[in-house]
């Protein structure tokens, strides 16, 4: 959650829009709608895999697409390349929260996306044993807002933690490939 926010509070002012998938893991949809507009930056909830929705939602002042593909709980998708292809006709950053996929099944980068969202709670570390978050993407795109909230901010992740996710990433593609298996 704090790769998120640092994300719309890095890269968002007041009177920014966000356009996100209304099928997003669940605690998203209150940072955007109780915390997020409170400080000027509205949200439009879409369809996720309606590309004409996500389309027809673009106000000039909509700077963010956020997407979860697939998404937490439902497993819905959206083509990633004609996503980023209409947020970059508008102007847009694309955001994929890639939680569920990881590195080893999709690299949404490569689909033209900007920003990549991590929750490495999840498959990342893979055994429960810490909490964190990564946000990536180029230094034009996230190098200065992003990672200067972040410096700043205080979301910062523990040494010891960050070295449990780096032993986590040696087995990601052995443990993915399992769960795909299986
Ligand atoms: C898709 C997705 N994004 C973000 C989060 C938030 O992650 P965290 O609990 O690591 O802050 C979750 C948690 O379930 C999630 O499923």
């Amino acid at each position: 959650m704090s790769a998120i926010t640092a994300t719309v509070i890095g890269l968002l002012k007041t009177g920014d829009h966000i356009v996100s998938s209304r099928s997003i893991f669940g605690t998203i949809t209150v940072l955007f709608n109780n915390f997020i507009a409170k400080l000027g930056i509205e949200t439009t909830f879409v369809e996720l895999s309606d590309l004409s929705a996500w389309e027809a939602a673009i106000k000039p002042e909509t700077k963010l697409l956020f997407v979860e593909t697939p998404s937490n709980p439902l497993t819905e998708l959206v083509d990633i390349a004609a996503l980023a292809e209409i947020a970059h006709k508008h102007g847009c950053l694309l955001a994929v929260d890639n939680c569920f996929c990881t590195p080893a099944l999709q690299q949404p980068i490569a689909l033209g996306a900007d920003i990549v969202i991590h929750s490495a709670t999840k498959y990342i570390d893979g055994q429960g044993r810490c909490i964190g978050g990564a946000v990536c993407g180029t230094k034009d795109v996230v190098g200065e807002g992003v990672y200067g909230f972040l410096r700043t901010g205080g979301p910062s992740m523990s040494p010891f933690n960050a070295w449990v996710f780096l032993k986590g990433l040696e087995t990601l593609k052995l443990r993915m490939n399992a769960h795909c298996a299986g």
